[in-house]
């Protein structure tokens, strides 16, 4: 595979498409020479309260302000559900497809407003006010979103916290913002298993003191325990409340939700968006690189626990007034073709998934795709990670039958939406590469110095100026906001990957340039894992890296070093990945764990991480210089004690 590669998806398939490649180069265009007139002109995508006349007003020196709207105001649920309404209440806006084949569900805008509306009058009669915090622990159902949407109309700032994280790692994200209310359910379901939800919750309750309520939804009707005064059934609360609820009026710089996020260092920082520009621009990425299209069925399977789920299956799609689809299961689950099945139950326009799941179904082979129609599809799209050409070219051949334009989307939390994506019709597309940036985005590459590089060239990937959907700040501690994204470069946001660019100006991310890995699309911190092996008693020290795994992208590696007397055996080395699942959630267990009676270190104490990678990955030939270790001798033992 070169970079010559292209693919140029044949236009009767893309016949209408609203935005071709001229129209493109006019809005990159307008977007960087006038963006005042050009964002003003878009926010027409969200309903204002009272529309914005100042547009524009960021810096990323100094104190680093960034601010869109900023004398606007809305409300995100107004924009989402009332104003549908009138056109298209009866239209379905959220399709249900239950991890059970036989469980389904359909849900229209004018009876999701209704049950957004009641739960958002339950908040209010618990006491829940403007800028209160609310923690949002739920499995795929369609209360995940009416959840979200009830906390936006009544100005609460929603935490949604994945619901494969553990306990702990729910109780300090409560405690991190100090929510007062609590949603979850009595159990989840995924691929024929039940998630002990409330149970954790309790478990997460016993050091989470500023909660106040309780409030938990019946999905599969198991029995939990409910402590009388704090924990409430959503269905009766729900009953007893008026079916309408008056919208609470944000600025458009007021907070709509705090995401968190894990970075190099420290605990996960709470990722902060406000309202009007975030939604301009979930709406306008969803709009542009789905090329959506009234009437078509959407569907996104990330989940709502991450920012994917946000903003691209919930606020970007029912801003555009779609049918978005919500998935409960999981892609093996009866069998491995339930992906495609469910496209053909529902007539699937458009799918969005990551490059892990394509790569563990292309394992299985064709079958059981082929034994399926798929002739709804138009678009495929791909996030969370890069997608290696030869998973994008299945993806292409295999499941969209050559048909169906392939858009790899990159973006992060931070961003709040798409960033390199192509528009499909309007940008040919290359295997393996985001491709061109949307309308509004200015990305440059940067060497380690911070001189910019031109043409084609390999580097940090920064961005130069703001956008309406970039993150505001780092809740409640805006220094460690400038100094993780604007002081390593000054002036300059700093994504923390790296990238390529191509002669054509195509971008080709290469991966993280610093200690965050991404397993199966989900964002980790090495420093996360490591201070949960270290939190267990029989462990000195632990380093952790990321290392190459052919489903999962990237695998977790820990070198673990024993208090002195303890034995390294098998059973310890279960027991540590029990653990790290105990601590943070089943999704960072360790793939390996290396003993290690030392690791390499400079003379100054800091961990040599290069080699750790290197050992991982099996590229013991090109360490590198090791001569500054306090102690090379470690290295040798590494390499010969190395695990897989
Ligand atoms: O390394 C990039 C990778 O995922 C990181 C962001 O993770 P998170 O904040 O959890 O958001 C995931 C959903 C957007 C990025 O820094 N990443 C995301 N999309 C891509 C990607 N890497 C390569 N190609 C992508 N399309």
């Amino acid at each position: 595979m070169t970079d010559d590669t292209r693919i140029a998806v044949k236009p009767n398939v893309l016949a209408g498409t609203h935005v071709d490649a001229s129209k493109r180069e006019a809005m990159v265009a307008a977007a960087r020479d006038e963006p005042d007139v050009f964002w003003k002109h878009e926010s027409r995508r969200v309903a204002w309260m009272r529309e914005p006349t100042r547009i524009k007003n960021t810096s990323f020196t100094g104190d680093v302000s960034i601010r869109w709207y900023e004398d606007g105001e809305l409300n995100a649920s107004v924009s989402c559900l009332d104003r549908h309404l009138a056109e298209r209440g009866d239209q379905v806006a959220i399709i249900w497809e239950g991890d059970d084949p036989n469980n389904d569900a359909k849900v229209t805008y004018r009876e999701l407003h209704e049950r957004v509306c009641r739960l958002a009058n339950v908040l209010r009669k618990l006491e829940v006010k403007k800028g209160d915090r609310v923690t949002i622990y739920l499995p795929m159902v369609v209360e995940a979103a009416v959840a979200m949407l009830a906390c936006a109309r009544v100005g609460a700032i929603h935490s949604v916290v994945f619901g494969g994280f553990s306990a702990e790692s729910l109780a300090s994200r409560i405690q991190d913002c100090e929510s007062t209310l609590l949603i979850t359910a009595d159990e989840g379901r995924r691929g024929g298993r039940r998630v002990p939800l409330k149970t954790n919750a309790d478990e997460a309750l016993k050091s989470s003191p500023t909660i106040r309520n309780v409030v938990v939804a019946r999905v599969t009707g198991g029995e939990v325990p409910m402590q009388e005064g704090r924990d409430h059934w959503w269905d009766d609360l729900c009953r007893d409340v008026e079916p309408s609820c008056e919208p609470e009026r944000m600025n458009a710089e007021d907070p709509l939700f705090i995401l968190y996020t894990s970075g190099s260092t420290g605990k996960p920082k709470g990722v902060l968006h406000t309202t009007g520009g975030y939604m301009v621009w979930a709406s306008f990425t969803h709009e542009l690189v789905f090329d959506y299209r009234p009437g078509e069925v959407y569907w996104c399977t990330a989940d709502v626990g991450w920012v994917t789920g946000h903003s691209y299956i919930v606020y970007g799609p029912l801003a555009n007034g779609a049918t978005s689809l919500m998935f409960e299961g999981v892609p093996s689950w009866p069998d491995n073709s339930r992906f495609w099945q469910v496209i053909d139950k529902h007539q699937v326009n458009i799918f969005y998934t990551a490059p892990t799941a394509i790569r563990a179904l292309m394992r299985d082979g064709e079958e059981p795709v082929k034994r399926t129609s798929r002739k709804s599809l138009r678009i495929l799209g791909s996030v969370g990670e890069p997608i290696n050409p030869e998973a994008w070219l299945w993806y292409y051949r295999v499941v969209g039958d050559e048909r169906c334009a392939v858009v790899d989307t990159w973006w992060q939390t931070e961003t709040g939406g798409l960033m390199i994506a192509p528009l499909p019709g309007a940008v040919e597309l290359k295997p393996g590469s985001a491709t061109l940036p949307l309308p509004g985005v200015q990305p440059a590459l940067l060497d380690n110095d911070g001189n910019t590089l031109t043409g084609p060239a390999e580097g940090n990937l920064v961005i130069t100026d703001s956008w309406p959907g970039q993150m505001r700040t780092v809740f409640r501690d805006h220094q460690r906001f400038i100094q993780t994204y604007f002081s390593t470069f000054p002036g300059v946001y700093v994504t923390g990957d790296g990238a390529r660019r191509d002669e054509d100006g195509y971008y080709w991310i290469t991966g993280r340039v610093d200690d965050v890995i991404n397993v199966s699309g989900h964002r980790m911190g090495t420093a996360e894992i490591e201070s949960a092996l270290v939190a267990h008693p029989k462990v000195a020290e632990a380093a952790v890296v990321g290392m190459p795994h052919d489903i999962k992208g990237q695998g977790i590696y820990a070198y673990v070093t024993l208090n002195a007397g303890e034995e390294p055996t098998e059973a310890l080395r279960k027991e540590l990945v029990t653990w790290v699942r105990k601590e943070i959630g089943p999704f960072a267990a360790p793939d390996a764990i290396q003993w290690a009676p030392g690791l390499p270190k400079t003379r100054s104490g800091k961990i040599m991480r290069r080699i750790l990678r290197k050992i991982a990955a099996n590229e013991v030939d090109g360490l590198g210089d090791t001569s500054t270790l306090a102690d090379p001798t470690v290295v040798g033992d590494l390499i010969d004690n190395r695990v897989g």
